[in-house]
């Protein structure tokens, strides 16, 4: 199974709570979580875009680097693990991001992948006067399909004379190619943006919530399974987890407990409300709630794995059984002390990693 973690780019990670470690993001932080990833085998590393935090108590991500300039600063100072910068789609026109691809490309030595969102809360784009607007938000995964395919012609050709709905390309050029093939990477959880996943993607996030049920994303990789089956895709499922470790499942517990004490329900109400543009398409969520983004009210996103070290490495064998899923993207509650723990206590437990080890 792959390893990656979804590194620290927004403050405090993905606890939305002001009991859990209260950090904020900077690259010095970033290039130590990654270089212990490195160092431990980890596959690939993440960074997402966001552009507007949530507030309350926690200020939760009100403060956020951006993503290309990140993941090019780590590139420099990284040699073997993957590195995937998120792209908004609409803050950037395809051929500029395909042009900051191919940089990454050259600095990273061919280890450079982009992460498409389609736009996930409308207050970050109309903060700018850049939202399209309803009718935009029904077509977003026809407007990322087209999106990916001109930054596909670019790199295969160096040119795009791509003409759809949303974009006319009129001999636009890009050079230099990359030196390796640069993997799309989604996270839709839609049905649209699953289907346009299994079309463009090389991998797409599958994501459930959850507390230590780590098969309850099954339904959402089998979704994907089942559109790539359709449509002759070949898109591979990761899912995204937190991991809360300690020496004994009751010492986890305790810090998860003490982590849900201080839920910034004020922050949550703010993320819940932002999504109240696609009220009927999910039928998973209540009105306002996108699927599986938020954890039922907990201050996190997507699935949270609590317990010993024992414990953690058990379940994440348990989720690499899912058919379908080709590897797991890794949160931390403090990511130096997790990504640690992870890599000397946890993953040599774990036999879906058997053969990878500490590197030095
Ligand atoms: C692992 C993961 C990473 C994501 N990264 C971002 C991101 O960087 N920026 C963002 O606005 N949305 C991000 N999202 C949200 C998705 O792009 C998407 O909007 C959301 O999952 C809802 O899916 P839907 O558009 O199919 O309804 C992420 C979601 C997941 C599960």
């Amino acid at each position: 199974m792959q390893l990656g973690v979804f590194i620290p780019i927004g403050n405090n990670g993905w606890l939305i709570s002001t009991t859990s470690p209260q950090y904020k993001p900077s690259f010095d932080l970033n290039k130590t979580v990654v270089q212990k990833a490195e160092a431990f085998g980890f596959d690939f590393a993440l960074s997402m875009i966001k552009l507007h935090g949530f507030g309350g108590p926690s200020q939760f991500w009100d403060y956020n680097l951006e993503s290309f300039t990140l993941m090019s600063g780590l590139a420099a100072v990284t040699d073997r693990i993957r590195l995937f910068a998120t792209c908004a789609v609409l803050t950037m026109p395809p051929p500029l991001t395909a042009r900051m691809a191919v940089t990454i490309d050259s600095v990273s030595h061919g280890r450079f992948g982009v992460n498409i969102i389609s736009g996930w809360q409308r207050r970050e784009y109309t903060q700018m006067g850049i939202w399209p607007g309803s009718d935009h938000y029904n077509r977003r995964y026809d407007y990322c399909g087209e999106y990916v395919s001109i930054m596909r012609e670019l790199w295969d050709t160096g040119r795009s004379d791509f003409k759809g709905d949303f974009f006319q390309m009129d001999d636009c050029c890009c050079l230099p190619m990359p030196t390796a093939r640069i993997p799309i990477i989604s996270a839709g959880q839609s049905d649209a943006g699953t289907r346009y996943a299994a079309q463009y993607a090389d991998y797409n996030f599958c994501s459930s919530g959850g507390i230590n049920q780590p098969t309850r994303v099954a339904p959402s990789v089998a979704r994907l399974v089942e559109a790539n089956r359709e449509i002759g895709g070949k898109c591979g499922a990761l899912v995204l987890t937190m991991i809360i470790a300690d020496e004994t499942d009751q010492a986890a517990m305790a810090k998860w407990e003490h982590y849900k004490q201080g839920t910034d329900v004020e922050a949550i109400a703010w993320r819940d409300a932002q999504a109240e543009d696609d009220p009927t398409r999910d039928p998973l969520a209540g009105p306002n709630k996108r699927r599986t983004l938020g954890t039922d009210n907990l201050p996190t996103q997507g699935g949270v794995l609590v317990g010993s070290y024992a414990s953690v490495a058990r379940m994440l064998d348990e989720l690499s059984t899912v058919p379908g899923v080709q590897g797991v993207m890794l949160t931390f509650d403090d990511f130096v002390i997790g990504m640690e723990q992870f890599g000397t206590r946890i993953q040599p437990l774990m036999r879906c990693r058997d053969g990878y080890q500490m590197a030095a």
